[in-house]
């Protein structure tokens, strides 16, 4: 699933750097919403998979580690330490957040607008549902 990784190409001269992500280019997805994660501690986040919904995630600042869980390879854990590295969440892609560092700036962008109703929230559902697609 290395995959999911994927490089973003930096600007860089004299000033500084730069990276530009572009909706059906950078990211195969026309971006719908961005969030992002800060004040982050020891408590982990995700574990959920979306039904829909297609995210890319970059650590704006700080490190964390991504574990993504496919439901029939196994889980893939992404170190997430630079500003020029996104990984791809595709749907029905089970995703946790852990090992936040106090300087972690996570950002989200996705494909659609917030909508609780595509979330999976129960691993069981989910391997249910992966299992149904073999
Ligand atoms: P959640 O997706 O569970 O966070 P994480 O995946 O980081 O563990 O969202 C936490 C809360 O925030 C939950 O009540 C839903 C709400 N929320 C929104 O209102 N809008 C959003 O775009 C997101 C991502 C979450």
């Amino acid at each position: 699933m290395a995959e999911n990784v994927h490089e973003l190409k930096v600007i860089s001269d004299e000033r500084g750097s730069l990276v530009s992500i572009e909706g059906g280019m950078t990211v195969p997805f026309a971006i719908k919403r961005v969030y992002y994660l800060f004040k982050l501690n020891d408590l982990a986040r995700g574990f959920h998979a979306h039904k829909e919904l297609k995210q890319f995630m970059i650590c704006l600042s700080g490190s964390c580690r991504v574990v993504l869980n496919d439901g029939r390879s196994a889980p893939q854990n992404i170190i997430l330490n630079s500003p020029d590295r996104g990984v791809f969440i595709d749907h029905m892609m089970w995703h946790e957040m852990h090992d936040f560092s106090s300087d972690c700036l996570l950002m989200v962008l996705a494909s659609d607008h917030y909508n609780e109703s595509d979330y999976i929230r129960k691993y069981g559902e989910f391997e249910l549902l992966t299992k149904a697609v073999n």
